[in-house]
């Protein structure tokens, strides 16, 4: 929307957190708290000014790849009214209304902010309020009001009476000012309350108290004005969020079984008619095929999965991609690096790195294939390793198309294994092996008749 700047106040610590980590860099389905009061402004405004102070290093690394974000810099945190007062300077070539959004407030939707801008617009008052009514409003700035229901100002949890405790009219965190009378109020605040803090939230006594009218938009789902200060509030919110991720891949046509019990990240794209079974935990740039069947007790992490996969039971799959028609698990693990090509299987106890699987080719039991090349159509007998480490270096193996290894078959890489071969199971397979030849490298079997007897005097 033209004509709007946003503020995003993130400088906080978040003591409630007791987290070493600014509360801000937390996540929520897979991405920094941060990102979602962001998005929000990304959308609806031209200018973004963000102020950060806690580990401001960590929180502007997420930022700095965005022109349109303007960063500044709060050296000491006095609270959100002092937070608000630094941005002046960022805002001088700004003329409009400035959007305040704590930065804690992931849950916050765009249409809704978009409509409190239009109510803004349509009073033309120079404050508008973000206001909602909590079954529990602990923690939250409550809606002092006169008789005439007129907003009168906003009091701080830590600052209420037990009386003013009962109000459960609060303060999201969203606000809109014009500019002028923003800076105004902001030069006319004080610090004297129990936390010695400059309130931003005492700007709006400060304008009531001038005969302005405070105008306030009640949001109708207090859930999206949810702000984190604990671990609990965290684990709220995540909980949120993911029903929402779900409910929106539900409505493309994704089968979701047990939704409250399954966890898809922010980014993650499923195709149609997909099944994802319980306890599965799809995770960061993830993006899933049509008909895969997902899970159950899966996590797949920045993979990229076509048509048509199953993923099985309690399988772990991280920086892959696995081509249509491919079947891994159950108990599989895909590790970074790894491509698995159309229709190969990969099956229980197998572990596969930084490895290229054909089309068709199968490892379906017990096998590390690491650094490998392995082609299309080839058989990797259970039990088989890729020996790809000495002690300080990693080496490839490469084997070519139509291969068959036999079981318990080790190779010590680097080693090439030519089109067609015929590995013996059981060998240790140490030189290269030409196409079309047998690779036997087991001892010859002896039998010791009647040895048994002999050795152990029995009958
Ligand atoms: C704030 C409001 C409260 C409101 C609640 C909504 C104030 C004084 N109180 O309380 O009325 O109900 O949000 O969730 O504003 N921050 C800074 N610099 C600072 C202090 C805070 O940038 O010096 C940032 C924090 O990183 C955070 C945001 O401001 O993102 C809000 O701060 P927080 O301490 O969470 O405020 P609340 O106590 O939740
Ligand atoms: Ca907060």
């Amino acid at each position: 929307m033209k004509g709007i700047a946003t503020v995003i106040l993130a400088a906080g610590k978040g003591k409630r957190m007791r987290s070493k980590k600014a509360k801000v860099l937390h996540h929520i389905a897979g991405r920094p708290i941060l990102f979602y009061p962001l998005e929000v402004a990304m959308r609806l405004s031209g200018a973004i000014v963000v102020v950060v102070g806690h580990q401001a290093d960590s929180v502007k690394e997420l930022l700095e790849r965005n022109a349109k974000i303007k960063i500044v810099f709060q050296d000491q945190l006095l609270g959100t009214g002092d937070a608000v007062k630094r941005t002046k300077d960022a805002l001088a070539d700004f003329d409009g209304d400035i959007l305040i959004l704590n930065g804690d407030l992931p849950l916050i939707r765009v249409m809704t902010i978009r409509d409190v801008i239009r109510a803004h617009r349509q009073k033309g008052s120079p404050v508008t309020l973000v206001t909602a009514i909590m079954e529990n409003p602990a923690g939250y700035g409550r809606i002092s009001r006169d008789r005439n229901n007129r907003l009168i100002k906003i009091i701080e949890e830590t600052d209420a009476s037990e009386q003013e405790k009962g109000i459960r009219e609060i303060n999201a965190g969203i606000y809109l000012f014009r500019k002028d009378i923003l800076f105004w109020a902001l030069g006319r605040i004080g610090s004297d309350n129990r936390q010695g803090e400059y309130y931003l939230t005492d700007i709006i006594g400060v304008i009531s108290g001038k005969g302005e009218e405070i105008n306030t938009v009640s949001v109708s789902d207090p859930e999206e004005v949810t702000g984190i200060n604990t671990r609990a509030d965290l684990a709220r919110s995540e909980s949120i969020m993911r029903r929402r991720i779900a409910d929106l891949h539900m409505q493309n046509g994704v089968t979701i079984i047990d939704p409250a019990n399954t966890s898809i990240d922010h980014e993650v794209k499923i195709g149609i008619d997909s099944i994802i079974y319980p306890y599965s935990r799809i995770e960061g740039r993830s993006s899933i095929g049509e008909d895969c069947i997902i899970g159950p007790h899966v996590r797949i992490r920045d993979t990229l999965i076509g048509k048509g996969v199953e993923i099985k039971d309690a399988s772990v799959i991280t920086g892959s991609r696995i081509e249509p028609g491919a079947v891994i698990g159950p108990f599989a693990h895909i590790r970074p690096g790894s491509l698995i090509k159309k229709g190969a299987k990969i099956g229980n106890f197998v572990e596969v790195k930084n490895s290229r699987i054909g089309t068709g080719s199968k490892a379906n039991h017990l096998s590390y294939l690491g650094d490998a090349k392995i082609g299309n159509e080839v058989n990797i007998g259970a039990g088989t390793i890729t020996c790809n480490y000495d002690g300080t270096k990693k080496y490839e193996t490469t084997i070519g198309d139509g291969v068959f290894v036999g079981s318990d078959t080790q190779f010590i890489a680097p080693v090439k294994i030519g089109k067609g071969s015929f590995i013996g199971a059981g060998s240790t397979i140490t030189e290269d092996v030409p196409p079309g030849s047998l690779a036997l490298s087991r001892a010859q079997q002896v039998n010791k008749k009647g040895w048994v007897k002999k050795k152990r005097c029995v009958e």
